[in-house]
């Protein structure tokens, strides 16, 4: 069923393609509108961290593109990043009673997560200690650990309980032989999981993006649509297409009328390697396009994706003292009332419209924002030229708690853009899905082997290449 509530207008074609052969002059200096200014003039203020503009940047050198596609590199990134860091493993709900099942997969490593009688969650590497074989191979119930080789038996919480033929194992006698644990720690209802003991807290990894989200409660959210899809491409290259706004235009010009694109706002902060933001405005035009398009067709093409049935009438007009921005938020904030339920009224202009993208390295990237309720996770797959890609939507809602939603499995032919439940997105990541094995088939043919990025609009790219060079043991520092 198509999502209500979630932008559904993007059209199918169009866009805004710039003259072939180009006629626009050169876009030498920065666009006038900077985020915060626009934000400081909000009628709905957003809380005080999105008007934090720390203007920090990394510098312009380029980016060895070997590090998307070479296997000594993948090697690297297997020994030394995922066995070190805290990652995105579950969301809590999808196991919400006592053994329920989630196995967590990451580079032949496998982590079984259940949820214990007491309402806590453990974590076991997921190899049963006779001839370790999984056990457990998906996402189901549990009354007890057995393995099904040849039945040796563990209790949700890792103690042995039952091993066949035990006279046979005289070499068990007096040991406790229980299921070793991988740490795992929940924050906002996530569990990560690190498989490092000496690994600091996940609170101090997180540094300032914990400190950002307090304002951002999950509670009151739950997972309503969970798209898994496996694709040709290095996760980084999956990861990449997210973190910037700099390839909306090209890319998905079907928005050019409704986002303000060169005015993102991309944040970095020297004391937290692990945690990288952008902020991207929404209900303006691309000052790409000219003429500029009048502020009714902004309006009205966000209108038609928040709440189609207002266009045409009262609410669907820009009424007196509001601009296409204000506007939009006032119809955005209405869906929300009609679609969840939830009363909208405070939320701010940015967390009703923009797109706010948080970054956890190396692969939690949860949006605050009710527009875009994302949450996106990237994990490489058995190579360098493959990685697994999940979209999630967290909606809020009001009564009772809904059940999270089935993960929806795609292979690598299988269309984004046919998944309704993702609504407008749906376009969008099929976009993106559509350019990424292109990406990665061509860095491998660059003469000199660099990428070249921009030195503000995709810092966030650079900012976590550092983080990966200091895990790797790359880095100057
Ligand atoms: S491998 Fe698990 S019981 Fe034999
Ligand atoms: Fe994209």
């Amino acid at each position: 069923m198509e999502q209500e509530g979630l932008m559904r207008s993007a059209p199918a074609t169009g866009g805004y393609d710039l003259p072939d052969p180009l006629t626009l002059p050169e876009e030498g200096v920065r666009p006038p509108i900077v985020v915060n200014e626009i934000l400081r003039k909000d009628a709905v203020p957003p809380p005080a961290n999105l008007l934090e503009d720390p203007h920090n940047t990394l510098g312009t050198d380029p980016i060895p593109a070997s590090r998307y596609f070479s296997e000594e590199f993948f090697e690297l990134e297997r020994a030394k990043l995922w066995p070190k860091v805290w990652q995105f493993a579950c969301w809590g709900q999808d196991i919400p009673n006592p053994g329920d099942t989630h196995v967590y997969r990451i580079m032949k490593r496998s982590v079984l997560i259940i949820r214990q009688r007491d309402g806590s969650v453990k974590a076991f590497v997921n190899a049963c200690l006779h001839r370790g074989a999984e056990l457990c191979e998906t996402h189901t119930h549990k009354a007890e650990l057995k393995c099904p080789y040849h039945y040796f038996t563990w209790g949700l919480d890792g103690d042995l309980k039952w091993v066949p033929s035990k006279w046979d194992f005289p070499q068990l006698n007096g040991r406790k032989f229980n299921l070793p644990e991988v740490r795992l720690e929940e924050w906002n209802g996530f569990l990560f999981i690190n498989f490092d003991k000496d690994a600091p807290s996940l609170e101090t990894y997180m540094g300032r993006f914990a400190e950002h989200w307090k304002v951002w409660d999950f509670s009151k959210r739950y997972k309503a649509v969970h798209v898994q899809k496996r694709i040709q491409c290095n996760w980084k290259n999956g990861l990449d297409a997210f973190i910037e706004g700099f390839h909306a235009f090209a890319s998905h010009g079907q928005g050019a009328s409704v986002v303000p694109d060169d005015c993102s706002q991309v944040d970095i902060y020297p004391d937290s390697p692990h945690m990288s933001r952008f902020q991207i405005p929404m209900g303006y035009p691309s000052p790409r396009i000219h003429p500029a398009p009048p502020p009714e067709e902004t309006f009205e093409m966000l209108c038609a994706g928040f709440l189609p049935e207002a266009l045409g009438t009262e609410e669907g007009r820009i009424k007196p003292g509001e601009d296409s921005r204000a506007a939009s938020a006032r119809i955005a904030r209405l869906s929300y009332e009609k679609n969840f339920g939830i009363s909208a009224d405070k939320l701010s202009t940015a967390e009703a419209l923009d797109a706010i993208s948080y970054f956890l390295f190396p692969n939690f990237m949860p949006w605050p924002c009710l527009s875009f309720p994302l949450v996106y996770r990237f994990r490489p797959a058995e190579s360098p030229d493959w990685c697994i890609w999940d979209t999630m939507l967290f909606l809020p809602f009001s009564g009772e708690r809904p059940p999270s939603a089935e993960t929806i499995e795609l292979g690598p032919d299988d269309p984004l853009e046919d998944i309704a439940a993702l609504g407008g997105l749906a376009l969008v990541l099929h976009q993106d899905a559509m350019q990424l094995p292109s990406v990665q088939r061509g860095q491998q043919n660059l003469v000199d082997g660099n990428l070249m990025l921009t030195e503000y609009q995709e810092l966030r790219i650079r900012h976590y290449h550092k983080t990966l060079e200091h895990y790797l043991g790359l880095g100057k520092d």
